[in-house]
């Protein structure tokens, strides 16, 4: 991938990432907010779908296991840092049999139609790819939902937060939407502000857009 120290980013702080989501308040107050709206939000969009199987596209420590998997639905979680899996193994362990976990990043992602809702929230943040990942997660589920950071202050901080540890932050317009959509082959159902820090958006495939075929060879500089 093009962004390599994303990876190697959350493998360092996985476990403090993780424990924002320990306290909402505390959260909130740290300006973390967002995680727990976005988390909220794609609920919603799960509970108005019902799945029974989603794909959590760089699940993280797997906060969106407990919520979906207590509903009886089936979760697949991937993500290539190591210490992350550690943390979202330790979660899947508590529904037996509904949740399984991979160590893998999006660029190998090659399923088709596996899953009826795919879901990145954190992760397009940090990918120049954002109509690739979009792409294969559209041919893994025919509904696909992803949070986008907005430009703007909070946005500029963080690229400078993360600059400094050679991570480069993407932000999305509210026009960017459409265009990333057609290119993935999707269009947008829906686009939920998550404040000022930008949007959960929920896409699904163009109807009548029935290609399946395996997806092409990872993303180049992958
Ligand atoms: C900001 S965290 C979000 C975690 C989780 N989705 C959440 O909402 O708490 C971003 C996650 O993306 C993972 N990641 C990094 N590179 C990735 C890649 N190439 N493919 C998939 N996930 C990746 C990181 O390891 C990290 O767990």
């Amino acid at each position: 991938m093009s962004n390599g120290d994303f990876e190697s980013y959350f493998q360092q702080r996985a476990r403090r990432f993780a424990s924002f989501y320990s306290s909402e308040p505390v959260a909130r107050m740290l300006g973390r907010g967002p995680m727990f709206d976005r988390l909220r939000i794609t609920i919603d969009i799960a509970s108005s779908l019902s799945p029974d199987r989603v794909l959590d596209v760089g699940c993280g420590s797997g906060p969106l296991f407990p919520p979906l998997a207590t509903k009886g639905i089936h979760v697949t979680g991937i993500d290539p840092a190591e210490a992350m899996v550690a943390l979202a193994r330790q979660q899947a362990s508590a529904y037996p049999g509904l949740v399984d976990v991979d160590q893998r990043s999006w660029e190998e992602l090659t399923e088709v139609d596996a899953y009826d809702l795919a879901v990145a929230l954190g992760v397009f943040d940090y990918v120049a790819e954002a109509a690739q990942l979009l792409e294969r997660m559209g041919r893994a589920a025919p509904h696909v939902v992803g949070s986008f950071p907005a430009p703007g202050l909070r946005l500029n901080l963080r690229k400078r937060r993360y600059g400094a540890q050679g991570v480069t932050v993407h932000g999305y317009r509210a026009t960017d939407f459409a265009s990333l959509a057609s290119e993935a082959g999707l269009e947008v159902v829906d686009r939920l502000p998550l404040g000022r820090a930008g949007y959960v958006v929920h896409f699904r495939r163009l109807q009548g857009n029935t290609e399946t075929s395996p997806p092409g060879p990872p993303a180049s500089g992958s």
